[in-house]
Parts: structure tokens; sequence; C-alpha cells
């Protein structure tokens, strides 16, 4: 995998991706969306990709989705500003199909780049595109989901995506256990 090594700064990052012609996504998108939070984040979330809201605005998770993963941060008390947040493809694909995986393979050195550069202590993958990029390729999310993994030297734990609870809130309560035992190892790791 092509790696993007040179960047030493997230805004240097941003500015290349900002221009990228990776794929055919960006045709149809209005902007890149980059992912947006604190550069030296501990925790990284990491959603599919953006939706229409996300697309014209140019940050992650601001839809429905977005709305719902802010109350689920509230309550878990997690600062949105002090976490970084962003998606494996930084496009919309049309018709908010899921990104097909050439798609994921032309945006991935971003997202690496990307944890590359935050260098965080705890990746949580929202969803089964992240859970699939970042863990396995032959992961499922409905059995994976709040168990921890370990990728050098990072801890990651999958869980569904936000909009998967919109439509079956049947998914709030596993969703509120994985925040709950988030919250529980990242404490564990960061007070002495
Ligand atoms: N869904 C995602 O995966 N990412 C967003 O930014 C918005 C909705």
């Amino acid at each position: 995998m092509e790696q993007l090594t040179q960047f030493t700064s997230m805004e240097e990052l941003k500015e290349v991706c900002l221009q990228c012609n990776r794929c055919a996504l960006r045709g149809g998108a209005k902007q890149v969306v980059f992912g947006r939070g604190n550069p030296n984040a501990e925790i990284m979330f990491v959603g599919e990709a953006p939706g229409k809201q996300e697309d014209e605005m140019g940050q992650p998770f601001v839809g429905a989705a977005g709305n719902l993963l802010d109350k689920i941060f509230v309550a878990a008390g997690i600062d949105r500003e002090e976490v970084f947040v962003t998606n494996v493809a930084k496009c919309r694909p049309p018709g908010n199909r899921f990104p097909q995986a050439d798609e994921v393979a032309a945006c991935r050195p971003y997202l690496e780049a990307q944890i590359r550069l935050v260098n965080p202590l705890i990746i949580v993958c929202l969803g089964a595109l992240a859970t699939k990029t970042l863990i396995n390729p032959q992961a499922r999310i409905t059995r994976i989901r709040g168990q921890w993994f370990e990728k050098n030297g990072r801890k990651i734990l999958p869980t569904y995506h936000p909009a998967a609870l919109l439509r079956d809130p049947a998914k709030k309560r596993p969703v509120w256990e994985d925040f709950q035992e988030l919250m529980r190892v990242y404490r564990d790791m960061t007070t002495k």
C-alpha cells in the first residue's frame, strides 16, 4: 500500500487530501470531508463516508447520525473537540451507497496517515466498513462489536455505526455498553 509518510503535520496532509482526485467519488461530491478534532487526540473515531449534510458542510458526522453520535459523546463524557473524528472514505458516495473496494483502497493512505499523525491510544470503528478496513476484511460487526483488538500497539474497538441505531433502536444498548467499556479502558490507560 502506498504510504503518505512525507507529511509531518495534519494541516499539510489536509491540504493535499482536499485536492484529491484519486478515485471517482470526488467527481460526484461537493467537497472532500477530511475529518475534524484534536490532531493529538487520544481517541480517534472512524466512520464510513460523508453523507449529504457532511458533503455540504465539509465536516464529518454533522447530519442525523452525527447528532446521535454527539449525544452519545455527551452521555459518555467525551468532548468532541478532544477526540478526532474521520471516515474511511473522505468523499460522499453517490446516493450514500457503500464505498467500493477500489475507493476504499484509494482513500486508505489518508486514513493511515491520519492515524500515524494523531497517534491515538484507541481507535473506535463506527460500523462495518471501518471494522473491515482497520481490523480484518472478513470481520463481521455483529460478531465482534465490543471486543478489543490490537494493531501496531494501538487498541481498536468496533461498535455499531450511529446510523444503524437510527434504523434499529435495539442496537442502542450494546453501543452504550461499548462506550462505557471504551471509557473504562481509556481511564485505566490514562490515570496513573
Ligand atoms: N456517516 C458516516 O459514516 N460518516 C459521516 O461523516 C456521516 C455519516
